[in-house]
């Protein structure tokens, strides 16, 4: 229910009035940039001067986590993972007017974007909604110390980020075992002025939406003048740091979202995967899905865990999950999905390649089981379950004949990698309503997506038909009305002759040009 409120928000959020502050911001920006870039060459001269400590001993001198965070090997995939800018660096366009001679400067400026870049060869132009309105309304301050994207998401240069600044009893990354029934509430962070500093005469004025947690981290960012502060005196990150609040973060719907934004940013600023750092701004114990974001991108580690004052080169207040185009169910386009589905499983060493065999289709139904993810519920009770598990695997071998391979797999418990595995293969992906069907976002070009909904489930819920639908997948779904078919511990019974259809008729999307 939050999240279509979100959705709907986002859509009435841009008023005429806010484009006008908006249009003379940009103009003031624009003058102040011009009178300020000797000031900013100077000053980015100055700091590539100063003596700065390596990243390996920053990690070790910064974190507390140390072991389990800052994992030696450096992830590379077998297919190394590139990204680069397109040749003579055309991208960079933080302001029209700007010269190539001064690209050299502005290089430095938290205000420049990509507008195309190469990965793994292919050229990506970023031209794409809602992402290039929210570069094209950048608003750049302080001498391109600071970017503010369409107030979605901020870019600063030197931030530093005192961890002292923090309230909450816990930091973030406890065994689940230490921690059961923690509210919620303990798991965002409290923040005290001071907790950011960016180098400013006057804080920025931000206009984030309502419910956005950057509105917290705004109330606790503060100036540093940049001629008064020695920032060699404090550890130093250097490289692009993403900073993100996660929410409900062992839920893989929600997780992609932050995933996927993630993705895209690291498209606009462009940042190699391995060197964009992931700062998690909250307290949330140790969740399954956390490694997947040190295979993604560079370190993943927790700002409750930072020992002292730390100097962040670059650090980037991320777009908030709920507000992410994967959760606006109701667009017609998601941008980059194919480029996202290739980084993810490129990443993970997965081959992205898949040529469907209608005899011998490859079939995937998970089975939703109770299963303990977070302290809110020790039981692990999960809703949304089948009743007749075999029933269905048997009736989809039936439909399909002898070649058909069908698995039911609990997917939650798995390593990723092992899911992507079985994903990137998959030709018919079956499930009940729940965060597994995520997937959908990783199954080859040619497969086919089938949703089963129990009574109870809210038919205005469109998370998976949306995500079928971006990439183009045909897509079914069975809503079960029959208050006969709902079994005790919330598991749905599914009629053979539904299974049969279902799969009759995605199989016959799915195979109406192969065969
Ligand atoms: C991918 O392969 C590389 C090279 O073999 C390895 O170092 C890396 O750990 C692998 N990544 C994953 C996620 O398994
Ligand atoms: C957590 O809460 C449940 C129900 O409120 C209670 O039965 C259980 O003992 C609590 N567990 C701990 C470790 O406090
Ligand atoms: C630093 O800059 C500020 C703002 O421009 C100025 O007010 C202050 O006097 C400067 N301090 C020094 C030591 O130059």
């Amino acid at each position: 229910m939050y999240q279509a409120t979100q959705s709907a928000f986002i859509l009435t959020s841009r008023g005429a009035g806010f484009l006008t502050t908006r249009r003379i911001k940009s103009f003031k920006c624009f003058v102040i940039g011009a009178v300020i870039i000797n000031l900013l060459l100077f000053l980015s001269l100055a700091w590539k001067n100063a003596p700065r400590s390596p990243l390996s001993d920053v990690m070790n001198a910064g974190l507390l986590d140390v072991a389990s965070n800052n994992n030696p090997n450096e992830i590379q995939p077998k297919r190394p993972f590139e990204l680069g800018l397109p040749k003579g660096g055309a991208s960079l366009e933080a302001t029209s007017g700007w010269t190539i001679q001064e690209q050299e400067a502005v290089r430095k400026s938290a205000c420049s974007y990509r507008t195309a870049v190469y990965m793994n060869n292919k050229h990506i132009d970023l031209n794409l909604p809602p992402f290039v309105h929210h570069v094209k309304s950048m608003t750049c301050l302080e001498g391109g110390e600071i970017a503010i994207f369409d107030d979605k998401f901020v870019k600063f240069n030197n931030v530093i980020i005192d961890s002292s600044k923090i309230t909450n009893l816990r930091k973030g990354g406890e065994k689940m075992e230490d921690v059961w029934n923690q509210s919620e509430d303990e798991e965002y962070l409290k923040l005290e002025p001071g907790f950011f500093k960016a180098s400013c005469l006057n804080p920025p004025v931000f206009n984030f939406p309502p419910a956005d947690h950057l509105l917290e981290w705004a109330k606790s960012l503060q100036c540093y003048t940049a001629n008064e502060t020695v920032l060699s005196q404090y550890p130093l990150f250097t490289g692009t740091t993403l900073a993100i609040q996660r929410y409900e973060y062992v839920n893989l719907y929600h997780t992609m979202t932050d995933f996927y934004n993630a993705f895209v940013l690291m498209l606009i600023f462009g940042v190699p995967p391995s060197k964009l750092n992931i700062l998690a701004v909250d307290a949330h114990p140790e969740g399954a899905l956390d490694p997947v974001w040190k295979t993604l991108f560079g370190k993943f580690f927790r700002a409750g865990h930072l020992k002292e004052p730390t100097v962040f080169e670059n650090l980037v207040w991320g777009l908030l999950g709920y507000f992410s185009p994967l959760n606006e169910h109701e667009r017609t386009e998601v941008p980059y999905l194919t480029e996202f589905r290739e980084f993810f499983l490129t990443r993970h060493n997965i081959s992205t390649d898949h040529a469907i065999n209608c005899d011998r289709l490859n079939v995937v139904i998970i089975w939703r089981r109770d299963y303990v993810a977070h302290p809110r519920n020790p039981k692990g009770s999960v809703v949304r379950k089948f009743d007749n598990e075999e029933e269905i695997v048997q009736q989809v071998k039936e439909t399909l004949g002898p070649g058909a391979n069908v698995q039911g797999m609990q997917l939650d418990n798995m390593l990723m990698q092992d899911q992507l595995h079985v994903i990137a293969k998959t030709d018919i992906l079956m499930g009940m309503h729940g965060a597994g069907l995520s997937h959908i976002l990783f199954l080859p070009a040619t497969s086919g997506v089938i949703e089963f909904k129990p009574e109870y489930s809210n038919p205005a819920l469109q998370h998976f038909k949306a995500f079928a639908y971006w990439r183009k997948l045909p897509y079914t779904i069975w809503h079960n009305y029959d208050t006969n078919n709902e079994k005790e511990f919330h598991k749905t019974y599914i009629p053979r002759d539904i299974v049969k259809k279902t799969v009759t008729e995605i199989f016959q999307e799915i195979c109406k040009t192969v065969r």
